[in-house]
């Protein structure tokens, strides 16, 4: 870890920025108090709604965290195709008794005006989804003090990331929950992914920047499988989705341990951009033909989600999860920090006591 990073925090936890509600300020908190580093979700929020959970964040802890920005999407190809995915939906409206949202809601996110919030009122570390910011922003983020991070989900993604000055990189492997940080979304896109370990030994290689891993990572031990393979820190989202603190629909937190969602796949089904789920009737059913059009397919699907959750129905709900998520636990975020600070420690000690630890030859 750069040593600017490692000095945030004294643990190489970093919760990760859930938008959709889920990484309230309450779990960031609770994780920065706890030695990680909690994050804010600043996707599909106004700036004034994130420049209210910055302040509410910091009136729980003294402690540094990061919020997480959604870079603008380019112009998709195919308008038609978004058309087409709304008649094919309407089955759905009629179900739930909703109308379908309208897919031309806004496709920058407010991204200009959120950067301005993070420069007005510097944060410690900001770290940004889908894309690569400019150097330029980069720049001012440093100028300001802030610590900055960009998803990669391959080692061209991570030279990108490299060239434009970030700090640091986020390699997302493909058994990440919620939607894959990919910078440019393709049609064409075959939804297949890297494997976390073989994109952090491909990245390590591309680029010389720190390096923090994400997904699938539910337990202490997996923590130290990646930092023996050179991450600097872990990034966990499906394990802090199921913490008391977290703000995932009640339904949603259930549904990751419960052995009626045995898979999960990539789907385009509820934005039009590839995010790992639970296997349900939507995703299933939406899944095959759903175009590739974000953020007009989120707009389009927003009411019907809605609809869904209120009706306690996990079946028409995106249930974000990464691979691990059947091994989730329900603890406190605090103490689900320590715990896989504990399981790290005796990991590392395991590996140090390689090979008599391993039942090699004495
Ligand atoms: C419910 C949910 C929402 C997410 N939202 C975001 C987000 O807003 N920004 C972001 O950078 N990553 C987001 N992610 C992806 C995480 O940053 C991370 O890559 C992923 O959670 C790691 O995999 P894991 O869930 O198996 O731990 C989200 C993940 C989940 C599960």
């Amino acid at each position: 870890m750069s040593s600017a990073l490692t000095d945030l925090f004294p643990y190489p936890i970093v919760q990760a920025p859930m938008a959709g509600g889920v990484s309230v300020p309450r779990l960031a908190a609770a994780v920065c108090e706890a030695g990680g580093l909690g994050f804010l979700a600043a996707g599909y929020k106004t700036a004034d709604g994130v420049y209210q959970e910055i302040k509410q964040l910091r009136s729980l802890t003294a402690r540094p965290f990061g919020v997480n920005l959604f870079m603008p999407q380019p112009e998709y190809a195919e308008r038609g195709a978004v058309e087409v995915y709304a008649h094919q939906l309407a089955g759905e409206a009629a179900w739930y008794e909703a109308e379908l949202g309208d897919p031309d809601s806004g496709r920058d996110d407010g991204y200009d005006a959120k950067l301005a919030v993070l420069l007005d009122n510097p944060v410690p570390v900001v770290s940004f989804h889908f894309g690569v910011p400019s150097a330029e922003v980069l720049e001012s983020l440093r100028r300001a003090g802030t610590f900055t991070l960009v998803t990669a989900t391959t080692a061209e993604e991570a030279r990108a990331v490299e060239r434009a000055g970030a700090d640091a990189v986020i390699v997302q492997g493909v058994e990440a929950g919620g939607h894959q940080g990919t910078h440019r979304d393709n049609p064409e896109n075959d939804r297949s992914g890297i494997g976390l370990l073989a994109l952090i030994a491909q990245v390590r290689e591309a680029v010389n920047l720190p390096v923090v891993a994400a997904g699938g990572l539910m337990r202490g031990s997996q923590i130290a499988a990646v930092l023996a393979a050179g991450a600097s820190a872990a990034q966990l989202g499906t394990a802090f989705l199921v913490t008391p603190e977290s703000g995932a629909h009640a339904v949603h937190k259930q549904a990751l341990t419960n052995p009626l969602f045995v898979r999960t796949e990539l789907t385009r089904a509820f934005s039009g951009r590839p995010a790992r789920g639970l296997v349900n009737r939507f995703l299933r059913e939406h899944g095959p033909y759903a175009p590739a059009a974000y953020p007009e397919v989120h707009h389009l699907t927003s009411p019907l989600r809605k609809a869904a959750a209120k009706a306690g129905d996990a079946q028409g709900m995106a249930l974000w999860a990464g691979q691990g998520h059947r091994l989730a636990r329900e603890l406190p975020a605090g103490q689900l920090v320590e715990v896989l600070v504990s399981e790290l420690a005796a990991a590392r000690t395991a590996l140090s006591e390689f090979p008599a630890g391993a039942g090699g030859a004495a």
